[in-house]
């Protein structure tokens, strides 16, 4: 396991991946879309898509290697997480979410397997913060704090309690001010509304 010291994860043990609790932690696949949709809504339900973060991540690719998911003995998707990034004057961090399991699966250590991967693998990747909006009791565990999250906004209303940071590099949020805005890669194919197909006039027989 990771050891965490107040907010600042220290990378120096490999990561539990649950594999002796009948789970692995796996990156995410395009084949993976459809069932991560479906365990997102039957973890959180369709609200889960009029949240302020879903700003930040509508049209956007999540950052690199940073989509993972849980996989049963099966190969089944039940758990998922995924990193995006965002910067706030000028300052970069991800923002983490977001975070579910399949209810069937909760309270096994999946959620935790997934966050300690996740983060491990940000760390590697160089990344100095982690940014999220969830339950302070859930992830002052794993050193979120919102301390770190004082001087940021959402573009939206945010429950100030639940809005958590977290520095993988100490002192990677110093300067971090004002609404964090996306940064990420755009999706290629964002979903554009709906338009009637043209119709020609029927030609008039003569
Ligand atoms: C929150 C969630 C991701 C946790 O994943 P999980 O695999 O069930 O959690 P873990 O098995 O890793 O950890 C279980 C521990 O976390 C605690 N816990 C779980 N959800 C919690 C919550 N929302 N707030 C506080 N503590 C929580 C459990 O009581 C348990 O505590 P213990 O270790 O002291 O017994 C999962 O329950 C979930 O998908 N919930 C619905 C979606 C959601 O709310 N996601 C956003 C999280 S804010």
């Amino acid at each position: 396991m990771n050891q965490l010291v107040t907010n600042q994860l220290v990378a120096d043990q490999p990561v539990a991946t649950g594999a002796a609790a009948g789970f692995v932690i796996d990156s995410e696949r395009p084949a993976d879309e459809k069932a991560r949709e479906r365990l997102l809504d039957r973890a959180m339900g369709p609200e889960r898509r009029r949240k302020t973060c879903e700003r930040l991540r509508a049209g956007r690719l999540p950052a690199d290697g940073l989509a993972l998911v849980a996989r049963d003995a099966l190969g089944r998707v039940i758990g998922t997480v995924r990193l995006w990034n965002v910067q706030a004057s000028g300052v970069p961090a991800l923002m983490l979410g977001p975070l579910a399991v399949d209810p069937w699966w909760q309270g096994c250590g999946v959620g935790a397997a997934l966050l300690r991967e996740a983060l491990a693998r940000a760390v590697a990747r160089g990344h100095g913060a982690v940014i999220l909006v969830g339950d302070a009791p859930y992830y002052a565990r794993f050193g979120f704090s919102p301390q770190l999250t004082e001087a940021l906004d959402l573009p939206g209303p945010v429950d100030r309690a639940r809005f958590l940071g977290l520095e993988l590099k100490p002192g990677a949020l110093d300067g971090a001010r004002g609404c964090l805005r996306a940064s990420g890669a755009k999706a290629a194919f964002a979903r554009v509304p709906h338009r009637p197909a043209l119709t020609m006039p029927a030609r008039r027989a003569s």
